[in-house]
Order: C-alpha cells, then sequence, then structure tokens
C-alpha cells in the first residue's frame, strides 16, 4: 500500500497510449466515435469511455480519484465549486419532506443554502449546537435524512467530534456527510472514521494557489452515482481546465499543510502574547499539527478599520488556504447574511479577523502583524 504523500504527488495514469509524464488537458466539451457501434460501447456498464464533458472529462475523473484516494473513500466526483459539490451531496441523500440537521455555526454560504435554497424545496434544516451532543441526538427524527458537519469550522476553528456525531447519526441509520475543507486529507480523513460523504471546496487548500474555483464530494458509491446523476443534470461540472490545475495545485498538499500550519502555530503563539488579543487555534487536529488557520479577536484596545488599513502586504481577501498569508473579515463577508443574533451567538464579532497562513517566514508574518497592531492601539 502506497504512503500518503505517494498519493499526493504521482498524478500519471497510463491508462491510454500517451507516455507524457504529466496528466494532458482534454480541453474539449465533447469526445466523437468511429461508428454507431463505437457510440454504443459508451452505454455499456463499466465502459471507461468519455462522450460529453459534461456527463465526463479524464481532468475532473482524476482530480475525483485523487482526492478519493487520499480521503480513503470508494468513490467520489468533481464539480464546479464546493458549493455545488454540496449541493450534489445533499441531494443524493436528503429527499423533499425529510430534513437535514446542522450545526449552527456551519460556513455562513452553506448555511444560506440550507436556511433558504432548502427550505424553499421543502427540505426541512434543523440547527443546533454539535458541542451538545445529548442535543444532537435529541434533534434526530424519523424525518431526519441526513447529519452534516464541518471537521474544523470557519470562522472559529472549532474542531468536531466527528466519530461521536457519526456514532449517534448511524445509531439511528442516518447518514453523515463532513465538509473537510478546512482540515484537508493531510490533517483528518472522515471517511475513513465512518463519515458516508466527505466534501471539500477544492478552491482552498487541495487546490492552494487561489486560481481556481472547484469542488470534490467522495464517500459512499451508492450516494455518490446518486450525486454525480444530479450534478450532470444539473449542470455542475467543473472545466478540464480548472480541475487540471486543482490535481497540480493538490501535488504540493503535504509540503505546504506542514510549512502553512507550522507557521500557523507559531503565529497563535505570537498572538497569545498580546494583550486584548483573543486567539482561536484548534488544539488536538491531527498528531502532526494543528491546521494552517488562525483567527483571533481584537478588544476594544484596537482599532479593527485602523488594523486592517494598516496591513502593508497581507491582503484582505474573502478566500483562503493559498500560498500567500492572507486576512479575512467574516463579520462583513462569509457571515454577512447569517443573522445578527447568530452572529452574536457564534461570536463573530466586529473585532474578529480571519487569518490563513501563506509560506513565508514566520519573520515576515510577525513584523507585518505587529506594527499593524501597534499602529491599531487606542
Ligand atoms: C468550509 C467551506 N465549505 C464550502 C465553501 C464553498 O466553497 P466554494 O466557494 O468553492 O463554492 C467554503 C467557501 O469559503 C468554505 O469555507
Amino acid at each position: 500500500m502506497k504512503s500518503f504523500n505517494w498519493k499526493v504527488v504521482h498524478d500519471r495514469e497510463h491508462d491510454d497510449d500517451n507516455t507524457s509524464k504529466t496528466t494532458p488537458i482534454y480541453q474539449t466539451s465533447s469526445f466523437s466515435f468511429s461508428d454507431l457501434h463505437d457510440l454504443e460501447v459508451f452505454f455499456e456498464p463499466d465502459n471507461k469511455r468519455y462522450m460529453y464533458s459534461r456527463y465526463g472529462n479524464p481532468n475532473p475523473d482524476q482530480l475525483a480519484r485523487k482526492v478519493s484516494e487520499l480521503e480513503g473513500a470508494p468513490a467520489g466526483i468533481a464539480t464546479s465549486s464546493g458549493m455545488s459539490a454540496i449541493l450534489s451531496g445533499v441531494l443524493s441523500a436528503v429527499r423533499p419532506g425529510e430534513s437535514l440537521l446542522i450545526p449552527e455555526d456551519v460556513y455562513g454560504g452553506t448555511y444560506d443554502l440550507f436556511q433558504q435554497f432548502f427550505q424553499e424545496w421543502q427540505i426541512d434544516v434543523h440547527t443546533v449546537s454539535f458541542t451538545d451532543l445529548a442535543m444532537v441526538e435529541n434533534k434526530i427524527t424519523e424525518k431526519t435524512a441526513l447529519v452534516y458537519t464541518e471537521s474544523v469550522t470557519n470562522p472559529l476553528l472549532r474542531v468536531e467530534q466527528i466519530e461521536s456525531v457519526i456514532n449517534i447519526a448511524h445509531k439511528y441509520h442516518v447518514p453523515v456527510m463532513v465538509d473537510n475543507t478546512f482540515a484537508t486529507p493531510f490533517f483528518a480523513q472522515p471517511y475513513e472514521l465512518g463519515a458516508d460523504l466527505v466534501v471539500h471546496s477544492a478552491t482552498k487548500y487541495i487546490g492552494g494557489h487561489s486560481d481556481v474555483t472547484a469542488g470534490v464530494l467522495v464517500g459512499e458509491e451508492r450516494l455518490v452515482d446518486v450525486a454525480k446523476r444530479k450534478a450532470i443534470q444539473l449542470g455542475m461540472n467543473v472545466s478540464p481546465f480548472e480541475a487540471w490545475l486543482t490535481v497540480r495545485g493538490l501535488k504540493t498538499l503535504s509540503v505546504r499543510m506542514e510549512k502553512q500550519s507550522a507557521n500557523a502555530k507559531r503565529i497563535a503563539d505570537f498572538l497569545n502574547d498580546h494583550p486584548g488579543v483573543s486567539v482561536y487555534y484548534p488544539k488536538y487536529l491531527a498528531k502532526h499539527g494543528n491546521g494552517a488557520m488562525v483567527s483571533f479577536e481584537l478588544d476594544e484596545r484596537y482599532d479593527i478599520h485602523k488594523f486592517f488599513a494598516e496591513l502593508e502586504w497581507v491582503k484582505i481577501v474573502p478566500t483562503l488556504a493559498g500560498v500567500e498569508t492572507t486576512v479575512s473579515y467574516p463579520l462583513k463577508t462569509s457571515h454577512r447574511s447569517i443573522p445578527a443574533y447568530m452572529q452574536e451567538k457564534l461570536g463573530i464579532t466586529a473585532g474578529l479577523v480571519r487569518m490563513s497562513l501563506g509560506l513565508e517566514d514566520e519573520k515576515d508574518i510577525t513584523d507585518e502583524l505587529q506594527s499593524a497592531l501597534k499602529a491599531a492601539e487606542k
């Protein structure tokens, strides 16, 4: 059995006559056939032919296969974004009239999809704090068709008790879907722990270079097959080039995560030494690190506008997981659309900053933070 790092870096599968070292880009909307018999072969079970890129294309398929391997899952699909991967996954398990159980601190875009879109389609969404597992169990009813959670939450970096959530849901034969975007398979492999579906915004660490929008859903074959059909029907396919770029980025996942999480640990320690700064940094995520994100809250001793304005090279961007250190302001971006009472309950405050650590040297980042914090002191 090959190692995780072997699976991360090796991408070329010689299943054709082409011997190029890396996988070519199949930048085509369609594939051709030599005669009607040849066309018929496409519809035979287990055939490896392609017909039309919305149905399948070697580059998205390769991305799906690679992430499935890293997660230890038997099947997967690559889609046009994290949101479309979430949508296809939920639609594979839940039907109108049924309900979903989600933590109250899910990513804002997911919260929006669940609370608005699904409610309009007669799928009930029940929200509860997943820090209270008795409450999670209490909320499961005969209508619950899916329990959905995130391995590490955004932006407060709560580490989900995945195994306990899975045990509770499976006791009632309810499948579990986990968003593993922040942890990545480098730090957590929810499928191996028993999750039925695992989803990624590949826009983040899987791609890793802030140059693609893509998603991946992996998991049980039965559910992924249904999700794939929905993705084809709804046209959620990712383009061959974006899939190729994502696979290219994925090859450095392990080295990026090692360096970026080491930076995150040091920056969390650095911020912890500052009065008036409360730090959110996951503990005990994995033996070899705790992720590459740090969130922190500046209290009334700091002017938050000044802090952002004084950053010289750390850019303010509403995304994360690139090779450069960046910051975001959750209150006005990722969590803008959730109700104010919920923002307050969850701790999405006016002083909250989410930092995505990059590959720079630690000193570059501490120097930058030190001068912005100093300038922001009231
Ligand atoms: C945890 C998480 N899941 C899903 C998404 C949605 O991904 P995308 O923007 O690729 O659709 C995001 C986006 O920020 C995210 O942070």
